[in-house]
Order: C-alpha cells, then sequence, then structure tokens
C-alpha cells in the first residue's frame, strides 16, 4: 500500500470553511485506491492497495480474480483513507468514483461503493472518467499548475492518447493508438523477453544495464497524425528473441525497446506542443512513470514539463478526487443510477 500524507494541506484546510474534500474512489483494473484531496489540488491521503502480486503469477490480470479481490479491499481502503488524513465522514463533502474506461467488474465495485456511501451519508456523487482522472493527476504537484493550452501525453496500459486541452473538461483527441497502447506494449514485450509482470518497470530496471542501440527496432512516425502504432515494433521484438535464442541480450533488447517507444512518444508530444502553442506540456499514465520517457519530454521540450510524482501516475484515488473536485465546480452530479462504462474516450464526459 502506498500511503501519502502532505501535513501542511491538513492545516491549511481544517480552518477554511469554503473548501471542498472530496474522496476519490478508484477500482477501474488491478488497483483499489481511496484518497481524500481539497479543491482538486491538496492531497491528505492516498491509499492505493495493489492486486499485482497476484496477477504477476498469470502473466497479466485476469478480471474475475480482480473484481473479487477489489470487493475485499475496498472497504478497508476508503476507511484507511480517512483516517490517514485523520478525518471522519463528516468532513468528506463529495464522492466521486471511476465509472470507465476499465474492467466492467472492476468498475462496478468502485461505483457499486460509492453509490452506497453517497446514499448512507447523503453525499452529492460525481462519476469520472479514468482518463481525465490521469491527467488530472497534474493538478495535484506540488507548487506548480498546468497553463492552458496543456498537451497531455497520456500512456498506460489501456489508454494512448495525445489530447489538447484547451481549459477545465476542454479535451481536443489530437491522436490515439492505431492498436496497442504502450503499456500494453511494455507487459507483452517483457513477456517475450522473459522479465515479470507488469512489464513496463520490469524493462525499465533491464534497460539500466542494456545497449539502445544493440537491437534496431522500428519506430511508427504515422506523420502527419498524430496517432501511435506498437504492433510493428512488437513483431520486431519477437523475431529478434526467436532468431537471436539463447544469445539474446534481454537487458540490451529491453534498452533497444524501451528507447523505440521514448522516441516515439516524446518526439511526437513535443511536436503537437509546438504546432499547437502549448504553454505546458502533461505527462500522465502508468507509462509515465517511465524515467526515460521523463527525462527526454524534458530535454526535447523548450517549455515547461509537468511530470506527476510516480505514486500519481500508477492508478490511484487522488487523480480521480481531483477530477471530481473540477466536474463538481462545474455543476456536475451523478444519480444513484450511475452504472459503469466500461468504454469510455475522454472527450465523453462521464457525471451523467
Ligand atoms: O495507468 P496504469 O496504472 O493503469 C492503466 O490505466 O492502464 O498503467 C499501467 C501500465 C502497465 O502497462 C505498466 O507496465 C505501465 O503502466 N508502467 C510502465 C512503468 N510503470 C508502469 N511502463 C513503462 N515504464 C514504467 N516505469
Ligand atoms: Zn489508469
Amino acid at each position: 500500500m502506498i500511503h501519502r500524507i502532505a501535513p501542511w494541506c491538513l492545516s491549511q484546510s481544517r480552518y477554511n470553511s469554503v473548501m471542498t474534500r472530496v474522496l476519490g474512489i478508484e477500482s477501474s483494473c488491478d488497483e483499489t485506491a481511496a484518497a481524500l484531496v481539497v479543491d482538486g489540488r491538496l492531497l491528505e491521503s492516498n491509499v492505493v492497495a495493489s492486486q499485482e502480486d497476484v496477477h504477476r503469477e498469470t502473466g497479466g490480470v485476469v478480471p474475475e480474480t480482480a473484481s473479487r479481490l477489489h470487493l475485499r479491499a475496498i472497504g478497508p481502503v476508503v476507511e484507511r483513507a480517512l483516517s490517514e488524513a485523520g478525518r471522519t465522514w463528516d468532513d468528506v463533502d463529495v464522492i466521486a468514483v471511476t465509472r470507465g474506461p476499465g474492467l466492467a467488474g472492476s468498475l462496478l465495485v468502485g461505483v457499486n461503493t460509492a453509490k452506497a456511501l453517497a446514499f448512507a451519508r447523503g453525499l452529492p456523487l460525481v462519476g469520472v472518467n479514468h482518463i481525465e482522472g490521469h491527467v488530472y493527476a497534474n493538478w495535484l504537484v506540488e507548487g506548480v499548475e498546468p497553463v492552458f493550452p496543456v498537451i497531455c501525453l497520456i500512456v498506460s496500459g489501456g489508454h494512448s492518447d495525445i489530447v489538447l486541452m484547451r481549459g477545465h473538461g476542454q479535451y481536443e483527441r489530437l491522436g490515439w493508438t492505431l492498436d496497442d497502447a504502450p503499456g500494453e506494449a511494455f507487459d507483452k514485450a517483457a513477456r517475450m523477453m522473459g522479465l515479470r509482470y507488469p512489464g513496463g518497470p520490469s524493462i525499465q530496471r533491464a534497460a539500466a544495464q542494456g545497449d539502445p542501440s544493440r537491437y534496431p527496432l522500428p519506430r511508427a512516425w504515422l506523420r502527419p497524425t498524430w496517432n501511435f502504432s506498437f504492433s510493428g515494433l512488437k513483431t520486431a521484438t519477437l523475431r529478434t528473441v526467436r532468431e537471436a535464442g539463447d544469445s539474446l541480450n534481454a537487458a540490451d533488447l529491453a534498452a533497444s525497446f524501451q528507447e523505440a517507444v521514448v522516441d516515439v512518444l516524446a518526439t511526437k508530444a513535443v511536436e503537437a506542443a509546438r504546432e499547437h502553442g502549448a504553454n505546458t506540456i502533461a505527462l500522465a499514465g502508468g507509462v509515465a512513470a517511465n524515467v526515460a520517457l521523463r527525462q527526454r519530454v524534458q530535454e526535447l521540450s523548450g517549455g515547461p514539463v509537468l511530470i506527476p510524482p510516480i505514486s500519481l501516475c500508477t492508478d490511484n484515488g487522488a487523480m480521480i478526487a481531483s477530477v471530481g473536485y473540477f466536474r463538481y465546480a462545474a455543476g456536475e452530479r451523478s444519480a444513484l443510477d450511475l452504472d459503469v462504462i466500461p468504454v469510455l474516450p475522454i472527450t465523453e464526459r462521464a457525471a451523467s
């Protein structure tokens, strides 16, 4: 479990009655998470129960197992988010929950918990989009705030988007993946190389000892679009593994693979920012935890780059609380018949 508390937030918010404290609940994939965030920016607690160890045995997420584990974890995780922050239910103003995209069975656990709590406590409920949550992790970075227009590179296990954001909740999807999301490509490539799940951190670790120029791997630039494709890279990686046989140097292949993904993601994000006159480049999603990607975007960009701390890049409740606050402030509310939406683009409103 990850527990994050920023004590300065506690003292600041305790005496200011106009602040809005949101409980964010997240269960879209394999992390059961809850957090308390004030005014969309001030993190009071962030509790994540990861199922990673269980899914490692099967080499990926088994949906039925995931939802069963969410059921077991959700109650304690929510209670812990309150206690870690030193708060009670009387301090909570709004409940925000991920309603999609994600695994239906997993989403249902979070949504039904949030609905039950909202009903029992008489609190407003806001259903939010998980991808939007990843973007809003950038509003939780202490001391800085994205300045619109923002180019967001959203890269995770299930998503791959370049989005132009002109204001809160205003998204123009410039590009997306034509096949795999980059996190998915990391996970599949890691399996080919005999590295453990989840593949992103394993490849990053192995790549640290490897030579990125050892195995030449293709890049799908797909210019003049802002789209991505990773299937050619995946096929080339598999061919390299097969051709090399016992002589394969997994560290070199991990480094070459990571370099190919980072090259395309960072270059396209920075080019999109230049072309659209963005004031900030914001990284979001689990793959934004990749150190090589973070460094490359910083190097290529002449302007400000916002990158949430690694614990806020992978799935968490704080990002859901943050976007929930901004949606609530914009007047959005969800009814108690809120249902899950497993396929939900960032451009679609999630509240109603
Ligand atoms: O955002 P996330 O936690 O869940 C989804 O919404 O998909 O992202 C999980 C993905 C996994 O595919 C994982 O391999 C990848 O993010 N990931 C990384 C790193 N840490 C996690 N990929 C590359 N480098 C990392 N350090
Ligand atoms: Zn995610």
